[in-house]
């Protein structure tokens, strides 16, 4: 192997975020802007996803949109007006924060899912920009933090990718009665919060399930993954499912799953959504402080 190919096939340096969804958990919020857009404190949750990646190494952003989503991709330009504004009213933080959202050295590109066929295609569609090599996913509605002091997330997925250049999927134990909310895996144990998936399912009933480590939104995956998605019939819900695709990937290449350190809040639905407000709003140096009196004579 040489030198090129040995470091394209162990870099991360494109993420994914599916983008394209509907958001009907959250309506009527979302009637008219991206449930992406929704803010914890005073951050959208794809800024969380795409701040992860950034910390993560990965340069290269890729959006995939459908209809109703453009201010996903005004959020991630340059603001000119507004910049214009802050800097003549001195306004040098806010202008210096709105800047630090867009680094000169991160590039995003954006693709249109142009029907809702399920997370697999929408995976799908990001193809022709990521090309032949190792990718990762984000899905924005899983807000991950990792542990205080500790590695984001996906830091540390694409650190054991280093060492085991598989497709990689972040999991955690989930309740029995949650595992019909996620895709499980199980398998064997192959190290130190690593398991050698060989069973995959979307949702399952918990009476079905193979076991309860829940997959989270965060998957490394290699770029042999887009066939096995390309040829699945549509699975649970009628939907092109990646986890399928994952699956069938297990065949021919091998799978891992990562147990994350850390805590993944599930913001797709309302009770995490609220939790993650809860907890950071509680750790953010501005509001933080005043937030926590407020909860402590709210519970007297
Ligand atoms: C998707 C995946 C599922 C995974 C989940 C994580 O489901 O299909 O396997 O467990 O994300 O949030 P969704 O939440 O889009 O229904």
């Amino acid at each position: 192997m040489n030198k090129v190919t040995e470091i394209n096939s162990r870099e991360i340096r494109k993420a994914v975020f599916p983008v394209a969804g509907l958001g009907t958990r959250f309506l009527p919020a979302t009637k008219a802007q991206p449930k992406e857009m929704l803010p914890i404190v005073d951050k959208p949750l794809i800024q969380y996803a795409v701040e992860e990646a950034y910390a993560a190494g990965i340069r290269h952003m890729i959006f995939v949109t459908g209809r109703n989503k453009r201010a996903i991709e005004d959020h991630f330009d340059t603001a000119y007006e507004l910049e214009h504004e802050l800097e003549a009213g001195h306004k040098d933080e806010l202008l210096a924060l709105v800047r630090s959202m867009t680094p000169s050295d991160m590039d995003c590109s954006y693709v249109r899912q142009p029907r809702s066929l399920g997370l697999g295609h929408a995976v799908l569609c990001a193809q022709p920009l990521v090309g032949d090599e190792p990718f990762a996913v984000l899905l924005a509605d899983d807000l991950m933090c990792g542990p205080d002091g500790g590695k984001p997330v996906l830091t540390q997925m694409v650190d054991v990718f280093r060492r085991i250049p598989t497709s990689l999927i972040a999991v955690q134990e989930v309740p029995a009665d949650h595992v019909r909310r996620y895709g499980i895996v199980a398998g064997e144990k192959a190290g130190d919060r690593i398991t050698r998936v060989n069973q995959m399912v979307e949702k399952p009933n918990a009476q079905d399930a193979p076991s309860r480590m829940g997959v989270a939104g965060r998957y490394i995956l290699t770029p042999g993954v887009f066939e096995h998605i390309r040829n699945n019939p549509r699975g649970a819900g009628g939907e092109i499912q990646l986890t399928d695709g994952i699956a069938k990937l297990m065949a021919t290449e091998g799978v891992h799953a990562y147990e994350y350190e850390g805590k993944r809040y599930d913001c797709g639905s309302k009770q995490g959504f609220l939790e993650a407000t809860v907890e950071l709003a509680l750790r953010h140096h501005e509001v933080g402080p005043g937030f926590q009196q407020y909860l402590k004579a709210f519970a007297r």
